[in-house]
């Protein structure tokens, strides 16, 4: 969906478990790659800007044509389910960060 869609930015809003309740799939690899069908994902690097956000970005590569592309993920960290977020603060800072890339 990213590849053929051409997404430069993923904006995450969950975390990837809460209270053991697991909330979202771990599509990237914490080190080296990982492969879905012929598209390959590599971690090039993760920013953590504060406590409530982080940003990542992933090098893609389709194994077919070669060809490669960027990706940014903005993943905020502390909205939790049914809840809202600790403070508004952060989550303007997340918003106005990932603006930047949209
Ligand atoms: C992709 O790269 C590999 C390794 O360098 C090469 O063997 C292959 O021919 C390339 N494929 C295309 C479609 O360029």
């Amino acid at each position: 969906m990213v590849w053929e869609n051409g997404c430069v930015v993923i904006v995450m809003l969950t975390p990837l478990a809460e209270n053991g309740v697991k909330q979202c799939y771990h599509y990237w690899p914490d080190e080296g790659s990982n492969l879905y069908h012929v598209y390959e994902v590599n971690l090039v690097s993760e920013h953590i800007w504060c406590e409530d956000f982080l940003v990542r970005s992933f090098y893609l590569k389709n194994l077919q044509t070669n060809e490669t592309r960027t990706v940014t993920q903005f993943h905020f960290l502390t909205w939790h389910d049914q809840k809202v977020p600790g403070s508004t603060r952060s989550l303007l800072d997340f918003r106005r960060y990932s603006m930047k890339y949209w």
